[in-house]
């Protein structure tokens, strides 16, 4: 009955969380249209309305889509182009500007998530106004392929895009937890953002592989555009059945990350999502991260928390936390790498 296996061993799922037809498209994801949010005026304008399907959205799910948010079109398509150009270059023009030991920014194809092999290569890149940072003496400097021609102003422009977009929401959800909009944003101030292009080859085991594994986005939140093929999946908390995203053109799928969740002592939830690959058509996603700088001790917020709400986690560095989970994802290692719950008190 075994079907042929036509993928190295490295990238087979344990059966349990082989992506099979699990799927439903019955239900989605929240879509939340931003538009009373006029493009420069501040957050605190937002109408209740917009408020409240915020908070639903990342308490009930921890993933939304959002539409008229005010990223061009032009830019998405741009950005689209020269990103399947990048990934359509032969690997020795790539593995030019590979991530190594020393610095874990560029081109990577081993990524492992829960220390099975994804199926998908990556490009990866600090956002915009720092070339390089330190992840507790660890110094990531971006790395700029030659080809294809404006590779690098288009995904700076990106990049400064996406964090635009991304602190707006920052403050959304700041105050749909009735805090002050701009109470998070000290904590991005030497930011680990970082902007990952995703391609996921046709793969002729579809069934046995993933995209990227089960998983959780440690950082604040994660701001995705996705191309039309889909693969998206998300765990839904009702059932823990897994939910495909379906792609919605000019649309921003954002999830809510690790630090929201502890911040929020669990009253918002970091959801697991993973990406499931086909045997036909391959598909691009660019996900930007916003992430805490490394000297950002994360903890549940003292305004969220109190004597019959006690914090449920201790506090950890933000900084060692990324440096732990980069190490784990880049090599197959024997033992569970890092997760949040690791940082759980007992109740
Ligand atoms: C990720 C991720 C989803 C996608 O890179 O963390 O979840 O659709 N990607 O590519
Ligand atoms: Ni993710």
């Amino acid at each position: 009955m075994g079907q042929t296996v036509l993928v190295d061993q490295a990238f087979v799922q344990p059966q349990e969380h082989r992506p099979k037809t699990v799927v439903s498209d019955a239900d989605d994801i929240p879509l939340i249209d931003l538009s009373p949010l006029s493009s420069d005026s501040d957050v605190t304008s937002a109408p209740e309305t917009l408020l409240a399907q915020v908070e639903a959205a990342c308490r009930d799910w921890g993933f939304f889509q959002v539409i008229n948010h005010g990223v061009s079109p032009e830019l998405l398509r741009k950005a689209e182009a020269i990103q399947r150009e990048f990934f359509a270059l032969p690997d020795e023009e790539k593995r030019k500007v590979r991530q190594d030991e020393q610095n874990a920014l560029g081109y990577y194809e081993a990524e492992h998530t829960k220390n099975v092999r994804d199926w998908k290569e990556v490009f990866d890149i600090i956002a915009h106004e720092q070339d390089e940072i330190d992840v507790v003496g660890l110094v990531l400097k971006n790395k700029w392929p030659q080809v294809p021609l404006g590779f690098r102003e288009t995904f700076e422009e990106y990049a400064k895009s996406m964090e635009k977009l991304a602190f707006r929401l920052l403050e959304l959800i700041a105050l749909s937890l009735n805090l002050p909009p701009k109470k998070l944003n000290i904590f991005f101030e030497k930011a680990n953002s970082l902007l990952r292009l995703n391609y996921y080859r046709p793969c002729p085991n579809p069934d046995l592989v993933l995209g990227v594994g089960r998983h959780r986005d440690p950082g604040a939140l994660t701001v995705l555009y996705q191309d039309s093929t889909g693969g998206l999946d998300v765990k839904r908390q009702s059932d823990g059945e897994w939910i495909r995203v379906k792609p919605i053109s000019n649309a921003f799928i954002i999830n809510v990350g690790d630090t929201f969740q502890v911040w929020s002592n669990d009253k918002y939830t970091s959801a697991e999502h993973r990406v499931s690959v086909n045997s036909e058509k391959d598909r691009i996603s660019i996900p930007f991260f916003l992430q805490p700088g490394s000297c950002i001790n994360v903890r549940p917020l003292e305004e969220l928390t109190d004597e019959k709400n006690p914090a449920k986690y201790n506090e950890y560095s933000y900084g060692e936390f990324i440096r732990a989970r980069k190490y784990g994802n880049l090599k197959k290692l024997e033992v569970q790498n890092i997760q949040i719950d690791h940082f759980k008190r007992a109740q």
